[in-house]
């Protein structure tokens, strides 16, 4: 205890000798900001909006430690520190009363923490995640909320000073190595937290509980049919397995034999085993994703119209298997069949690497978690105005001289990286182990900046241009004028051809035109263009032709040349889908228009509507991103309401329909642990009304089934928004 004191007195003498000491973060300026590692904050601290706290996360990249114990603070905001990896020491007011959601979540270098006696609550999540935490000192008897210290694997001491323990939950401490972690209490009270839920486990002392899974409350997607018999004679899971599986389903097998050893905590070699897990396929089923799953007392069978199929049958397993989400694992299965398919073919998130890199390990991690509620597509939307992320082996240019940039909007924080063709090929390898496809994105003809910079000539006018730091669309488009732009498109999509397999490439197409093309209107090399095409309009029409000349192109090569599905933006202005083309209806209020168009095309869609499926948007006032360009807010039952086939009827859904997406964009994301706390739970919603039938779907069991889910991610270290 006096070693902690002592090293807390040192630390807050370091901190004031180095430490800048302001009143609040208007005090400093944006460099300051930007280079600040100690700060002391003494006056009255905002919480909403762009917040001193949303300041010291988003804007204090290098921050280290902090000292809040001479300001004016009740509470620490929700997210407030949210995966600050830099951070090591906060010093807590005396007056603090709340510590908010997720306040510390994966805050992994922060080393000690004392909760003041005035700390009421420390809410759920807050700490979760903080590996590097090895003392933590509660001063009072606060309340701690559900995996509050979660996965704190480094806390090797707690002190408590109250007598009395405070509440608890079952997971507060989850994943803490108890063995390791000396819990000082006073004297005359282990009593008390020997008993006490949460604490009871430092004892040794958990009660051993006895769950029973629940079906029909902890599968998401929610599956077509589900007969749960009697559990009289249920199947105890906590046992050795053994797998049989045809010649084909290698790769399923090992996904059974991981999940089965992470869940249920036996050693399995999949070999021999008291209980036995039969995986096979069936080509009876219907759809190519179709499965069945058949629990008796005896075992599982599992049977998939396709690997895939197999593959979601053993997705909902291990749904089963978490069961209410709190221990990792139940003890028995009811007896149960269940059959399954999915409603969508494609069922895609987007994630946006250009405006904030995402490393590409951790690009990968994101790969089994969507697989889990059986998304299929991974969109990387690989370049646009403020970098080019792709190895292009013809052009090294790109990457060295537009991968690497300081600054998004006012976060002046240095991004940097690019992914290697080898990364692309390990990562199309490992997403297809889960049936994950990847679909590269290269934008055209605007949002094209990062290129530009690099080879000015790919403008109209060779202008000389700064990659872009901010939001927004720039006026600055490729020429379609020009013979080197379809070279040096036609050059980037070979590559890309062999890197990835995928049927789909994505050609982006969005907000090049509206506004409309000004930047092509003066242009020598494009009037020439219009001369040769007897394009004679000048009401800005011209420019969608010469769009539609630029796509006809690109199109041609990639249908004949590489046999590519290429996809696209919708915009108004596209009146012909061209053959064999996939388009996105994005924007609000023109889901309809896109969708008639595809009719009328006789094309395929996805739908992406800004008014459901933008997940990077706040998912409730306040939550983050608190500081955005103006997005709306689409809370988790927005999301749910997603109607794929936009109410446009059967003829449309079986001919046009595609699947759903949801996009990430990154303007505002910058951590990997805030892209899954933006995607989910939203896209447990999309998942949700991309696989199941209509009659299948539910508000109200929904937002209860999700629960388990979310517990077990929380259990497993994943963030989510917990704003519905
Ligand atoms: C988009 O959101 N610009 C497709
Ligand atoms: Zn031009």
């Amino acid at each position: 205890m006096k070693k902690i004191l002592l090293t807390a007195t040192l630390f807050l003498t370091a901190v004031s000798l180095v430490a800048q000491t302001v009143a609040r973060m208007s005090d400093l300026t944006p460099q300051q900001k930007e280079g600040a590692t100690d700060l002391i904050l003494t006056g009255q601290l905002s919480t909403v909006g762009n917040s001193d706290f949303r300041q010291l996360r988003d804007l204090c990249h290098r921050l280290k430690r902090v000292d809040l114990s001479h300001s004016d603070v009740l509470e620490i905001p929700k997210n407030a520190f949210h995966s600050r990896h830099r951070l090591q020491q906060v010093i807590l007011p005396h007056t603090l009363h709340n510590v908010g959601t997720q306040a510390f979540f994966a805050c992994d270098s922060l080393q000690s923490i004392v909760l003041p006696a005035s700390t009421a609550t420390v809410a759920d999540a807050a700490f979760l995640g903080c590996k590097g935490l090895e003392s933590l000192i509660i001063e009072g008897a606060p309340s701690l909320g559900e995996f509050a210290f979660a996965r704190c694997n480094g806390l090797r001491t707690i002190t408590v000073r109250s007598a009395i323990p405070p509440r608890a939950s079952a997971s507060t401490f989850e994943g803490v190595d108890v063995r390791r972690c000396q819990l000082s209490v006073p004297k005359g009270s282990e009593d008390f937290y020997r008993k006490a839920e949460g604490w009871n486990v430092f004892f040794g002392n958990e009660k051993a509980g006895f769950e029973i899974c629940r079906p029909e409350k902890c599968i998401v997607p929610n599956p077509e049919q589900l007969e749960v018999h009697g559990i009289a004679t249920p199947l105890l899971v906590k046992q050795t397995w053994m797998i049989e599986a045809d010649s084909q389903l290698d790769n399923e097998k090992k996904h059974a034999l991981r999940i089965l050893a992470d869940r249920t905590g036996v050693k399995q070699n999949g070999r021999k085993g008291k209980i036995r897990l039969r995986l096979g396929l069936d080509n009876t089923l219907g759809h190519r994703e179709a499965y069945t799953l058949r629990v008796t007392a005896e075992g599982i069978d599992i049977m998939g119209k396709s690997p895939a199929g197999v593959f979601y049958g053993l997705m909902t397993l291990e749904c089963l298997l978490a069961a209410d989400g709190m221990s990792g694992c139940c003890d028995v299965l009811p007896q149960m069949v269940l059959k399954d398919a999915p409603r969508t073919d494609m069922r895609e998130l987007m994630v946006d690497p250009a405006r904030i890199f995402i490393p590409f390990e951790e690009l990968k991690a994101f790969i089994p978690e969507m697989a889990r509620y059986k998304l299929n597509a991974l969109h990387l939307h690989l370049v646009d105005d403020q970098a080019w992320r792709i190895e292009i082996k013809k052009y090294p240019e790109l990457t060295a001289k537009a991968s690497s940039r300081v600054g998004m909007d006012d976060m002046l924080i240095p991004i940097e990286g690019y992914y290697t063709q080898d990364q692309m090929r390990e990562l199309v390898a490992f997403a297809a182990s889960y049936h994950v496809d990847i679909i590269p994105e290269i934008e055209m003809p605007g949002h094209e900046v990062a290129a530009i910079h690099v080879f000015p000539e790919l403008t109209c006018g060779a202008k000389q241009l700064p990659i872009r730091t901010t939001c927004g669309v720039s006026n600055e488009l490729l020429c379609p004028g020009k013979e080197f732009t379809y070279e040096f498109l036609g050059n980037v999509f070979a590559e890309l051809a062999d890197v990835f397999p995928s049927e789909y490439v994505h050609l982006g197409g969005d907000e090049a035109g509206n506004p409309a093309l000004g930047c092509w209107t003066n242009c020598p090399d494009c009037q020439t263009l219009k001369r040769r095409l007897d394009i004679t309009t000048t009401d800005r029409s011209e420019n969608w032709r010469l769009q539609e000349f630029l796509f006809g192109r690109v199109i041609d090569t990639l249908r004949t040349k590489y046999g590519k599905t290429p996809m696209f933006w919708y915009e108004t202005d596209f009146k012909n889908i061209p053959e064999g083309c996939v388009t996105f209806a994005w924007r609000h209020g023109l889901t309809k228009a896109a969708a008639e168009a595809a009719i009328r095309n006789n094309a395929r869609i996805v739908l992406c509507p800004g008014e459901h499926c933008y997940l990077d948007y706040p998912m409730a006032r306040g939550d983050m991103p608190e500081v955005n360009w103006g997005m709306p807010v689409t809370s988790l039952q927005q999301t749910y309401k997603l109607d794929p086939a936009w109410n446009m009827g059967d003829a449309f859904e079986r001919e046009n329909l595609l699947g759903v997406a949801g996009t990430l964009w990154s303007e505002c994301i910058n951590s990997t642990e805030r892209i899954y706390y933006q995607a989910y739970p939203r896209a447990l919603a999309l998942a949700e009304a991309a696989w199941s039938r209509p009659e299948r779907r539910s508000w109200e069991d929904f937002r209860r089934r999700i629960m388990p889910v979310l517990r077990d991610m929380h259990r497993r270290g994943i963030s989510y928004s917990m704003e519905f």
